[in-house]
């Protein structure tokens, strides 16, 4: 038993405290596969170049790189693209000479030199997701308070009511009257707060959050507060052995497209289609390789899976 604290407090700590999950020397990609990974990570790199592209950038920044994943596949698929990568730990081996790369603090926190940025695409490919963020609960009375948790148990308990901002924020993106005891709301300040602070960064170019995420009409009051380890969905300890992540409020985030990642793929790179299998007699090798593209991109393109997730962007220019 400790001191139960917000969840907010408990889960920064475990993330991103001295011995905190994501400064662990396996990374992300020890624990759970994203869309940046492997295969999908050269798909996405392509849509990216394009998008990039079609922003006029010439600077592709990715803010929580893991470690650099996204970014090798990105210099595979677009030499002249300059590229830098952030995150919480010191520069990750194997990464391109000529990728830059930041140190962060980590959570809500970016690195100082991360300013002025111009001609930029800033991608944050499940950052928000791991910004930890206040969690609510409706208590018997109507009223929302904030869920404690003691972080040697993972043990819940209701605090005092929401602050003021945050209970402002809940007012006027996920109002809770009417819901039941016991339905929850992840209060999604902090990530706008967050997501401010990364624009704050842009003096011309387009930012881009893709992420697991809801609108208002989507709210999930049970919450999705959950955690990962070493690839299985384990309880929401928060004692720095374990990913925790919740879904994002996107239609909070100040943008100017917000789509899924089907939508945007599909858009970018086309559809997918079963190549003509009479190539697999001229150029079998070509075929293979052909039926493994076809493979990621449904994957990526997937409703049910990472296809439904939300792309959220916005664009920042000179006042
Ligand atoms: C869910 S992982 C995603 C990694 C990678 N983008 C991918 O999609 O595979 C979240 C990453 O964000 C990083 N991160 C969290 N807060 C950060 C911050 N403020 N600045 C930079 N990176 C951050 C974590 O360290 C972690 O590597």
């Amino acid at each position: 038993m400790s001191d139960p604290l917000p969840w907010r407090e408990a889960w920064q700590h475990a993330l991103y405290g001295p011995d905190g999950f994501y400064r662990r020397p396996e990374g992300p990609a020890g624990h759970f596969t994203t869309s940046s990974h492997g295969g999908l990570g050269a798909h996405l790199a392509r849509a990216l170049a394009r998008l990039a592209d079609e922003e006029g950038a010439t600077h592709v920044v990715d803010v929580g790189a893991g470690r650099g994943e996204l970014l090798t596949a990105l210099r595979a698929e677009r030499p002249a693209l300059r590229l830098t990568g952030v995150d919480v730990v010191e520069r990750p081996q194997g990464l391109p000479d000529d990728v830059r790369w930041m140190p962060s603090p980590g959570g809500p926190g970016l690195p100082d030199a991360l300013t002025d940025l111009d001609d930029v695409l800033v991608v944050a490919h499940e950052w928000l997701d791991v910004v930890p963020c206040t969690v609510a609960e409706v208590d018997t009375d109507g009223r929302l308070r904030t869920v404690l948790v003691d972080p040697a148990t993972g043990e819940e308990s209701l605090g005092g009511p929401l602050g003021p901002d945050d209970a402002a924020w809940c007012a006027a993106h996920r109002p809770a009257d009417g819901l039941p005891a016991g339905s929850r709301v992840e209060v999604g300040l902090a990530r706008d707060r967050a997501w401010e602070s990364l624009l704050g960064r842009v003096r011309r170019g387009t930012v881009l959050a893709v992420d697991y995420g809801h609108t208002r009409e989507e709210h999930p009051v049970g919450g999705t507060l959950v955690a990962y380890r070493e690839g299985v969905v384990v309880d929401p300890l928060p004692d720095g052995s374990r990913d925790l992540t919740a879904h994002v409020a996107v239609d909070s985030l100040r943008h100017d497209e917000l789509t899924t990642q089907r939508e945007a793929l599909h858009r970018l790179l086309g559809r997918t289609g079963l190549p003509d299998h009479a190539l697999a007699r001229t150029d079998p090798a070509g075929y293979l390789a052909a039926l493994a593209d076809t493979s990621a991109l449904t994957a990526l393109t997937d409703p049910a899976g990472l296809g439904g997730f939300r792309w959220v962007l916005a664009r920042v220019r000179p006042g």
